[in-house]
């Protein structure tokens, strides 16, 4: 059997590393980069930490505007599973994509809607990872996308109970199978590894002491306002903790100081400045730069501007964090995952499950709401009443077992 996988972007490669793992004994697995993550840091170091085997062939698309890209996608891929134009006329050259017996998508990028489309459009069956998540907005090029790919799809993996509804209230045509999240193993196997990261030194960054923040979103970074507020809501939080002792040194005794702050005793009282690591996102660095922000935020005492990190630093990260303040979607379930309250600057979420119990907290692009999430005390947080809400961590071996032996 002939399965080929289609990845293009950071969090495909992420959900990749499992079916990779539980597939590559059973089947000739191929795997197909479209090339739309390029750098380093967005795309070979996760392969190498994940221990995925490099792509078998590399598309090299890149970015450009969203059409063209995708546009671009499909004819590549198409090329590779042997349907393209030059294979109809001259013969299938019989490449490692080619015929293929089954097509798996990963998520809601644009690699993942061009996978789907060419393997349909030729008649190749195909599965879609983390099927069923709806947001609702479909302003979201990723809300689209999820859209798009689950109604082209032959197998639909649905990471949660809500997913799976999501799909049968659509009248999804392909089979719907709740296998759980593979996000589950990923976390717990590259814990083994994160648990070991020298990340909190290089950065000089205490346990707890550190909010985690990543944005690059088109609909957050795409406007001078909401860059705004963020600047002006770092500032503010360096206000609100910058009269307690800020000892750079981290082997000095901390003294807790009196804050003349309004957050004083009601809130957050670390005795330290509360620091925010920003792993940053080209797109948006790119952006900050034009809109003359950067530097600003780069200004800031209490900020730290970093490349993007590859997972297992990432993963330390989010566990010794305070708390996670993202636009991102994996993010808040991995927080979630991690036990570390999140708050999502956006207006609605795919992974609603996360909200119950408090431990993920929506909001918009508002200074004093954004400070105050922040700064706020963390209340004693339950999660017995969602356990298992993301599977049992297995979910990988449930998709083996149904692509390879037929099961459930
Ligand atoms: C994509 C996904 C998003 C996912 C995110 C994770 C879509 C529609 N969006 O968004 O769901 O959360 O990946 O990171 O597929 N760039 C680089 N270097 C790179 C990759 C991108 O500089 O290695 C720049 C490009 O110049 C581009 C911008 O980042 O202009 C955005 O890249 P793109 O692939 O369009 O989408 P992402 O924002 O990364």
């Amino acid at each position: 059997m002939k399965i080929v996988s289609v990845v293009g972007a950071r969090p495909n490669f992420v959900k990749l590393a499992p079916i990779h793992k539980s597939l590559t004994k059973y089947c000739d697995h191929v795997i197909v980069h479209t090339g739309q993550h390029y750098d380093y840091e967005m795309s070979d170091i996760f392969f190498k930490e994940l221990r995925i085997p490099k792509p078998d062939i590399n598309l090299g698309i890149g970015s450009t505007s969203p059409g063209e890209q995708i546009a671009e996608m499909i004819k590549g891929v198409e090329a590779e599973l042997g349907y393209g134009q030059k294979e109809a006329v001259e013969g299938d050259g019989g490449g490692v994509a080619s015929k293929p017996d089954l097509v798996l998508v990963y998520g809601d990028t644009n690699s993942t809607l061009a996978g789907a489309f060419a393997a349909s459009a030729n008649n190749i069956p195909v599965a879609h990872i983390e099927a069923g998540l709806r947001s609702f907005d479909k302003r979201m090029p990723e809300e689209r996308n999820r859209i798009l790919t689950d109604h082209l799809s032959d197998l639909l993996y649905a990471p949660t109970g809500t997913a799976a509804r999501n799909l049968k209230d659509e009248h999804s045509a392909g089979r719907i199978i709740n296998s759980g999240d593979v996000s589950v193993e990923v976390v717990n196997e590259a814990w083994k590894f994160s648990k070991n990261s020298a990340i909190l030194k290089e950065l000089l960054l205490e346990p707890k002491k550190f909010i985690l923040f990543t944005m690059h979103r088109a609909e957050s970074t795409g406007t001078y306002s909401n860059l705004k507020t963020i600047v002006e809501t770092f500032r503010q939080i360096e206000l609100e903790t910058s009269d307690r002792s800020r000892s750079s040194d981290l082997k000095q005794p901390k003294v807790s100081s009196v804050s003349s702050s309004s957050y004083a005793g009601k809130y957050i009282d670390h005795g330290d400045q509360l620091q925010i690591v920003f792993p940053i996102h080209p797109r948006t660095e790119r952006i900050l730069k034009s809109y003359g922000l950067y530097e600003e935020l780069v200004g800031l005492e209490n900020v730290k501007i970093i490349k993007p990190l590859g997972y297992i630093d990432f993963l330390r990260l989010v566990k010794e964090s305070y708390k996670v303040v993202t636009d991102s979607g994996g993010l808040q379930k991995e927080a979630y995952l991690c036990s570390i309250p999140c708050i999502t600057i956006r207006k609605s979420t795919e992974w609603v499950e996360t909200l119950q119990g408090g431990w993920n907290t929506l909001c918009s692009f508002k200074k004093e709401e954004i400070v105050d999430l922040i700064l706020q005390r963390i209340p004693s947080l339950q999660k017995d009443d969602c356990k298992e809400i993301f599977g049992s961590g297995n979910a990988s071996e449930i998709i083996r077992d149904s692509i390879i032996f037929g099961f459930h």
